[in-house]
This record gives C-alpha cells, structure tokens and sequence, in this order.
C-alpha cells in the first residue's frame, strides 16, 4: 500500500510539516526565527541542499527549496524527486503521516511533490518475513495555502488559531485528490503486477487480477481462454504459447460510459509475456534475468483503464492484454516455423525471441472490431530500443496519428514518462519480407526497434501509436520516487491523454 493523500484545514492536527518553496520572498512569516532564516538560506543557497530539515521536538519541519525554473516539465519533476526524498526521511524516522503546507499557493507543485512521497513510499515486501523494512508512511495531508492566508502562516506556528471553515477551497482540491489518489493506486497494482514473479503470475493469473481490478473500477471484463483464441485463430499467441505448460489467456477490459466524448473508443493493448525465456532461441547468460517484466505493458493498460474507470473518465476505452509466457518445450515454435495470424497473413518465425510482435500483431488485428478511433500499444518490445534511449524515456512511432502522438508528447512531459520519435519509413518495413510467408519477425541487425514497430502496423489499418517501453518499464536499481522493479510506467501517461482527450484538449 502506497501512501493516502487527503485534504485539510485543520491546523492544529498538523505532524511533521512540509513546506514547499521556491522563492525567499515566499516564505511563510513567522515560522523560523532570524537565526533559522539565515541557517535555511545558508542551506539553501551555499551548500545547495534541496531538502532542510528542523527539529522541533514534537514535529519535524522540512523545507523543500524547489528553485524556480521556466520548464514546466521539469519543474514538476523536481517537485516529485523531492517529494521521494522527503517519503526517505519520514519513512526513516517511522512517522505515520505528514502535511504538506502549500507556501505559493500552486496546486501542481504540490500534487507532484505529493506524488513522488507517495510513488516513493511504494515497496515489494510481499515474499519478505522480516518487515522491518518496511514503510511507516499511510497519509499524506495537505494543507491549503488559500485556507492559510488570514493566518499569514501565523497558525503553523502557534497551532492554535482556527483557519475557520474555506471549505470551498477545500472541496476545490479534493476532487483533484481523489483523481491523483486512484491514479497512484493504480500505479501501484501495475507495479505490483510487473514484480510478481512467472511462479506466482501466469498468463490465467495476470488475468484474473485483471478480472478484479475491472469489477473493483466499474469496467466490463471478458478473458478468452485458448479455446476460444484457437476459434479466433490467433496464431500468433497461440504459436508463442505452443512451448509452455501455461495456457495463453486474452484479457478485453471496457469502460463504456454514458455519454462518452468519443463515438468510437480509444484503444489501448498491451504485452503480456509473463516471462520471457526467448523460447528455443534462449536467451543467453543474465539477458534472461527482470524478463518477469515482459508483460509490464498489459500491466499498464489493465491499470490505466481501470483508473480511467475508477475516476468515470467520459471517454470510451479498451484494453486488450494477450498473454501468455514464452518457453522452449516440446511444442515450442523452432526457427523457420511458419504460423497463420488472426488476420489471415502468414509469418516465417526466424527467431522465437521476437515474440511479443506475433502476440500483439493477432491484438492489434483483433482491435479493428471496435472501429477505434486511436490504438495505442505499450511493449517490452526490443533491446534495441534499451540501447538507443536506456532508461530515460520510451519509443514512439505512429502511422495516422500524427497530431495524436503530439497529444501524448504533451502528457509525456506533464507526467515525465516522455516519448521519443522514431520513423515508419517505408524501407525497414522492406526489410521484414519473408520468402516464404507474407512477413518474418525478425529484421536484419539495425534498428531492430523499428522494423519491430513495422512488423506490428501491418496488422493495423487505423491511427496507431506504437510504444516501445523495454527500458524505462523495468529498473534494476532504484531511481528515485520511479523505485527499483517494476516502474508502473505507461500508466500516468495514458491516464493524462485520456483526460485532455475527455477535455477535448487532444489536438486532432
Ligand atoms: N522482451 C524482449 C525485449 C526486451 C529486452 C525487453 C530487454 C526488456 C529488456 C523481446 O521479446 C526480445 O527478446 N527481443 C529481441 C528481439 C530480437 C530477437 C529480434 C531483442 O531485442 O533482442
Ligand atoms: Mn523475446
Ligand atoms: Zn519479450
């Protein structure tokens, strides 16, 4: 469980304080003393510290200097990296909960530091007996400068003052709250997901939680079992599956609701190769170590669409998570096999380690019965796309979808999961023609993110955005309020399209 963020104006309950600031001339009166004044400034602008601390006895107070800076983006991103710092701290000393006091009055700096302590409170402790480690941190309260401002920050000081009822700016922040609160929720359950491991997760089990997380959201839930994929002949998912001792499940998540600003829906798939071992083309040496995380874009399409759900986003979406693992075993696809996909094409299999094309390729087919406006994929698909960008961002390439993708730059600065543009030219998707069949999953050794892009808008005849997420989706050592394991990436991005398409803010 991550963190609760909540709304107050009641002063004197405050614990441990947090106050935001990024400007001197802003500091709340009355608070710190000279000396104090003149230590926090010393901090702050001689050593540089972004966080300082002050003991006062019953409470701590913790100053987060976020400088000011135009980039908006990054502004943000500094208030959730604080905001995980400042988790450390409280965690460190066990505290319970905290309060944020909004100095500037700037409600997205405090959302985002609020973020990045609750993001930064998440842990995996599930398989662990000894929970000692484990985080203190339940409630994240902030305190509204708007309920502040007649007390001239007097009332933190004292704590004794009444603020009085502002209860509509109260009620102002609390819906926001609520939002950002399902949205983390979410973040966690897809971080959950990804961390569990194959022992423990299957393709049935990632669909069950999936069951349970549409029936908890409000959204319509259907799994096809492999008997009824073999009726669809999807044999792209039942060919990868043929090796495994785990039937394939397909997991359609819906949130249609009444009145939906879209007349036909957004799209959403994912892959979800519960492990990959490569197959019969196993993969060597620790390249097989994290690949639990190969289903980390299902995970972030079922948490998406069940936040979407959960916060009755006005917007009609679908989720479609093929999955299943990838193992050699007597079955198991050899090299040089021939399959017959959902939408009839034939594809010479060169390399059972290019997997997660044939699994999305029968989604992406199976999507055109929903007329969808927009489908956006999110895959562990390629190394390629790790070594091009590492961990910092994703891939994205569009075929129709060209204003669409600049909407999802767009949420990709505001939520920092940003997006980088590679090319469908037409040339690398020469590169994938198979002598035998109409396609072969494999591309020569260049740019092997982008022929797999073109391998998957082949099986596409609508706008299509195309998410390449191997590197930021999995991370080996912690990084900040992202965490270590399973990032939840994917998430907050398609959560904030969503709500600039429900604003009609999109640019289409
Ligand atoms: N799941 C992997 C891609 C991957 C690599 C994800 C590293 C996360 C970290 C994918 O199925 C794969 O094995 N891709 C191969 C494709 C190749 C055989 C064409 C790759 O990238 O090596
Ligand atoms: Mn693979
Ligand atoms: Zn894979």
């Amino acid at each position: 469980m991550i963190p609760i963020i909540s709304v107050t104006n009641k002063e004197q309950e405050l614990g441990h304080l947090v106050i935001i600031l990024s400007n001197f001339s802003k500091l709340p009166p009355g608070v710190f003393n000279a000396a104090e004044k003149t230590y926090l400034k010393a901090q702050i602008e001689t050593l540089k510290q972004e966080v300082v601390s002050f003991n006062r006895m019953t409470h701590w107070v913790y100053v987060c200097f976020i400088k000011e800076e135009k980039d908006y983006s990054r502004r943000l991103e500094s208030c959730r990296k604080a905001g995980d710092k400042i988790a450390g701290l409280l965690n460190a000393q066990k505290a319970d909960r905290a309060a944020i006091f909004d100095a500037e009055g700037e409600e997205a700096v405090v959302l985002a530091l609020a973020e990045g302590m609750a993001l930064g409170s998440y842990q995996f402790l599930k398989y662990k007996s000894d929970q000692e480690s484990k985080n203190t941190l339940k409630e994240i309260e902030i305190y509204s400068h708007v309920l502040e401002e007649e007390e001239n920050g007097q009332a933190l000081l004292s704590r004794q003052s009444a603020v009085g009822s502002r209860q509509l700016a109260v009620t102002r922040h609390v819906s926001r709250v609520t939002e950002l609160n399902i949205l983390l929720n979410a973040v966690s359950l897809c971080r959950d997901l990804i961390n569990e491991p194959n022992s423990h997760l299957t393709a049935t089990v990632f669909s069950k939680e999936a069951e349970k997380m549409a029936q908890e959201s409000g959204a319509i839930v259907e799994v096809l079992n492999k008997q009824k994929l073999s009726a669809l002949k999807m044999g792209g998912l039942l060919g990868v599956n043929q090796g495994s001792f785990e039937p394939p499940a397909f997991t359609v998540m819906e949130w249609k609701p009444v009145g939906a600003v879209n007349a036909k829906p957004l799209v959403f798939v994912g892959k979800g190769v519960v492990y990959d071992t490569g197959g019969m083309n196993l993969k060597p040496g620790d390249s097989m170590l994290n690949m639990k995380d190969d289903m980390s874009g299902a995970a972030a399409v079922a948490a998406a669409v069940y936040c979407i759900a959960k916060a009755k986003l006005p917007v009609h979406v679908v989720g479609l998570m093929p999955a299943t693992d990838n193992r050699p075993g007597e079955k198991a696809l050899v090299s040089g096999d021939i399959i017959t996909m959902h939408n009839g094409m034939t594809v010479e299999v060169l390399n059972t380690d290019a997997e997660g094309r044939l699994i999305l390729a029968d989604a992406l087919s199976y999507a055109k019965k929903y007329d969808p406006a927009l489908v956006i994929d999110l895959a562990t698909l390629t190394g390629a796309a790790v070594r091009a960008i590492g961990k910092f961002g994703a891939i994205a390439m569009q075929s129709k979808a060209a204003k669409e993708l600049e909407t999802l730059k767009t949420s990709g600065l505001e939520v920092y999961e940003r997006l980088v543009e590679f090319p469908m030219w037409d040339e690398y998707g020469e590169q994938i023609k198979s002598d035998l069949a109409d396609l072969k999953n494999l591309g020569p050794a260049e740019a092997g993110m982008i022929t797999a892009g073109k391998f998957l808008e082949k099986f596409t005849d609508y706008p299509y955005i195309h998410l390449d997420i191997a590197g930021p989706a999995f991370l080996e050592k912690r990084d900040s309020y992202r965490g270590q394991g399973g990032t939840g990436f994917g998430v907050r991005l398609l959560v904030d399209f969503v709500r600039r398409y429900g604003e009609g803010k999109q640019n289409v």
